[in-house]
């Protein structure tokens, strides 16, 4: 379902375009960032996760053209030029990647002028990559008459991100942008892609979700979401399986470090499950709990958190939040808390507080609802 907060930011898509290009664009896309639920770095463990789309998108005004062309209102003021979709370096190898994995995939696109504009937080760990990413894809397919099924635009979009941007992300972030639905989470089992939108609607309940962006660099992100990665393919290698998605529940490793992994890996994918059963029993506060204990895991067992995303937990619990954890990638970027709507400016104060008594950056907090997915604006 369309959005209006993603039709105003795809008007100010077509004005940049019209101002940068000189002309109309053939059309305008939105691409959102997500939030995840529950389900944190079981996406490349074959496993599953629960994103939902924030209401925050990276917009596509885009057109055919001679060569490629590429803007961005983020992009200091510059067109990014090239001959080629390939070897396209900075911001715009998310969508110069995405031309290159579309044609290698077999959907032929030529190129193409592109204005880029963004309100997904970047850096807080919102896929605000992915959004351009998927929004890039959608704008190529439709220019160039390709209907591609959304599941396997993720599979696209997400070899943009891992060969040619070269970061060696799952698949969550984007099937997340191109699959949610408005006014749901959407649970999804990793290994084939099979999915069901489940009713995500905190104010039937009077609850609210609050986002608490710690504006704190990401520390290491790369290097050590990839040795997450190495420890699971190792302690898969172990236990003879070829995805820790197969490890039996009372699988155990002798080396400590990689028993903690897989016991992230076993106990997330059943946190993911059972959030998913109360959800559709039609209670959100039911999954606190669960929200907690996934924080818990990554902190503890998977070691993924930062000083900044634990004090806006502890602090958040502290002040009375159903759950709270980290959500996305870890050491730094968001975290999240259930809590009554009632208690949501006590808990932003309390949140505010412990980060600045622990000379933290101040967080950016904002309540999010479940928006609708990529789809055509205009
Ligand atoms: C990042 C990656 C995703 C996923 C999450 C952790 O967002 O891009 O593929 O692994 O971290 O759940």
């Amino acid at each position: 379902m369309p959005d209006t907060h993603a039709a105003e930011l795809a008007a100010t898509a077509e004005e940049v375009f019209r101002t940068q290009f000189g002309a109309a664009p053939e059309g305008v896309w939105a691409a959102p960032g997500r939030v995840n639920l529950i389900g944190e770095h079981t996406d490349y463990n074959e496993g599953f996760v629960m994103p939902f789309a924030l209401p925050f998108y990276a917009t596509a005004a885009a057109a055919k053209a001679e060569t490629w062309e590429f803007h961005s209102t983020h992009g200091g003021g510059e067109i990014v030029r090239s001959e080629s979709a390939d070897g396209v370096g900075g911001w715009a190898a998310y969508l110069a990647g995405v031309a290159w994995a579309m044609n290698e995939a077999g959907y032929e696109v030529g190129p193409a002028r592109i204005a880029i504009h963004s309100d997904v937080p970047h850096g807080a760990g919102l896929s605000s990559s992915a959004a351009l990413e998927c929004a890039a894809l959608l704008a190529l397919a439709d220019l160039h008459g390709h209907a591609i099924d959304r599941a396997e635009a993720a599979r696209i979009a997400r070899r943009a991100e891992n060969e040619y941007v070269g970061a060696p992300t799952g698949i969550l972030d984007q099937s997340a942008s191109l699959l949610c639905e408005e006014g749901h989470a959407m649970f999804m089992d990793c290994r084939d892609l099979s999915r069901e939108q489940v009713p995500f609607r905190l104010e039937d309940e009077g609850l609210t979700m609050l986002v608490i962006d710690t504006q704190a660099p990401h520390r290491h992100a790369d290097g050590e979401y990839a040795s997450r990665r190495a420890d699971c393919e190792e302690a898969a290698r172990l236990l003879g399986v070829a995805y820790l998605r197969d490890a039996p529940a009372d699988a155990r490793l002798d080396d400590d470090r990689l028993n903690r992994r897989l016991r992230h890996i076993l106990t997330e994918n059943e946190r993911v499950l059972e959030t998913a059963r109360i959800l559709k029993g039609g209670s959100v506060a039911g999954i606190g709990e669960l929200l907690t204990a996934s924080h818990v895991s990554m902190r503890d067992d998977y070691e993924i958190s930062s000083v900044e995303l634990d004090s806006a937990v502890d602090a958040a619990l502290g002040a009375g939040a159903l759950g709270a954890r980290m959500t996305g990638g870890g050491f730094g970027g968001s975290a999240i808390a259930l809590v009554e709507t009632a208690a949501a400016p006590k808990t932003e104060a309390a949140v505010l507080e412990a980060a600045k008594a622990a000379a933290l950056p101040r967080p950016r907090i904002f309540a999010a609802r479940a928006a609708a997915g990529a789809h055509r604006v205009r």
